[in-house]
């Protein structure tokens, strides 16, 4: 089937089946392969992208799901230059990034948080991280990454 959405800002369509998940659309058929398979189940995180605003799991979004949608994966976070964006640059100062596979599902999860909730507090963070595992972190300087970019970011306003 003919699946169109917007995808990191520019409008695709592509040809695919109809039972295959948001996830290999995107790593299979448009080789976006930031955006990291972990459990396959919706436990991990490791998958997450921004829907319409709302974070996702893409391994549970069925790819027509898709149609008529935004989807912005972790290649469609930039900063003005095209290099890394501030969280990104944050999470290498703040040592938050160990084997890397959790990475991308934490920066869109920061994202998606800074998106609705401009200053949270950690707490909110911590909450806005819960369906996001990293095995290497201890999610402290994921915290504190996410936390220091939400200050930067309050501050330029
Ligand atoms: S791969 Fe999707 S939540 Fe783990
Ligand atoms: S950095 Fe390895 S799982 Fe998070």
């Amino acid at each position: 089937m003919l699946i169109e959405f917007t995808l990191n800002r520019k409008r695709v369509a592509v040809e695919a089946p109809p039972d295959i998940t948001l996830l290999t659309l995107l790593r299979d058929y448009f080789n976006l392969t930031g955006t990291k398979e972990g459990c396959s189940v919706g436990e991990c995180g490791a998958c997450a992208v921004i829907m319409d605003g709302r974070l996702v799991n893409s391994c549970l979004v069925l790819a027509p799901q898709a149609a008529g949608s935004e989807v912005i994966t972790i290649e469609g976070i930039r900063g003005p230059d095209g290099g890394p964006n501030d969280m990104q640059e944050n999470f290498i100062t703040y040592g938050a990034v160990q084997c890397g596979i959790c990475i991308p599902g934490m920066i869109m999860a920061g994202e998606a948080l800074l998106m609705h909730n401009p200053n949270p507090t950690r707490a909110e963070i911590r909450t806005a991280l819960a369906g996001n595992l990293c095995r290497c972190t201890g999610y402290q300087q994921i915290v504190d990454a996410i936390e220091a970019t939400a200050r930067s970011r309050e501050g330029n306003r």
